[in-house]
């Protein structure tokens, strides 16, 4: 419940939240995002400022209000969020709440694109594979206590713990996003939270807000037994 919740949980803790989408340019006006709303990387900056953290918030394009006593450093794309993380580590803590965009187009027009005038064929676009920051961040020898979110729409668990053990996280939150009423753009959130031993914890059903409480009090409690 939010009322485990205590102050002071996480104080001196340097911790890094990556929230939001990213986006790929393809030209000057257009881009390529996801449906992501940052809305469950914001709740966790507030709820670990709230816990005594030092908190950067590296954020992909969103609109949303900086919570209180946050460092928020904004970026577009991946490798922009990459950049941006790998300059405020080292860190305690790294919660990847971010919906990275797995691709960007391999070329970025420097002009707008024009359609063929001379035919109506359809477009073709070659995108090639981001970098992964949360596995990158992991793997340093400085690694944080790393935290990942894995959204599914399904095998949920099997997908996640699988994420678990090749990014090698510590923690991963599973997200059912195919359920409409959490995940993605949504005000509520279910979760479960996986360990390395498949240890399993559900959250059930509640705001953003709560969740990210009770997400905070228990990576608290494990980041301080490890
Ligand atoms: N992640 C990341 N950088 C990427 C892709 C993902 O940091 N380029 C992080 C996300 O922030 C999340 C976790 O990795 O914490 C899992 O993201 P998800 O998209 O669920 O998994 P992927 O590893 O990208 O695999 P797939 O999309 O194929 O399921
Ligand atoms: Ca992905």
């Amino acid at each position: 419940a939010a009322d485990c919740f205590e102050r002071g949980l996480l104080t001196g803790c340097r911790v890094l939240i990556t929230a939001g989408p990213t986006q790929e340019s393809i030209d000057p006006v257009r881009y390529i995002t996801n449906h992501s709303s940052g809305k469950m990387g914001f709740a966790l900056a507030e709820a670990a400022a709230e816990a005594g953290a030092v908190v950067t918030l590296v954020s992909g394009p969103v609109h949303l209000p900086t919570p209180q006593r946050v460092t928020r450093v904004n970026v577009v794309s991946a490798r922009d969020m990459l950049a941006a993380c790998e300059a405020a580590m080292p860190c305690d803590l790294l919660i990847a709440a971010a919906a990275v965009a797995d691709y960007r187009p391999e070329v970025i027009a420097t002009q707008k694109m024009k359609k063929d005038p001379g035919s109506d064929d359809g477009l073709q676009l070659r995108m090639v594979r981001n970098p992964d920051i949360l596995a990158t961040l992991a793997a340093r020898a400085d690694r944080p206590f790393s935290v990942g979110f894995a959204a599914e729409t399904e095998k949920l668990l099997d997908y996640a713990a699988r994420k678990l053990r090749d990014k090698n996280l510590d923690l991963i939150v599973a997200n059912d996003v195919a359920n409409p009423g959490i995940g993605f753009n949504s005000e509520d959130n279910a979760i479960t939270i996986i360990d390395r031993q498949l240890t399993q914890n559900s959250f059930a059903q509640t705001s953003k807000g709560k969740i990210a409480r009770q997400l905070i009090a228990f990576i608290a409690a494990r980041l301080h037994q490890s």
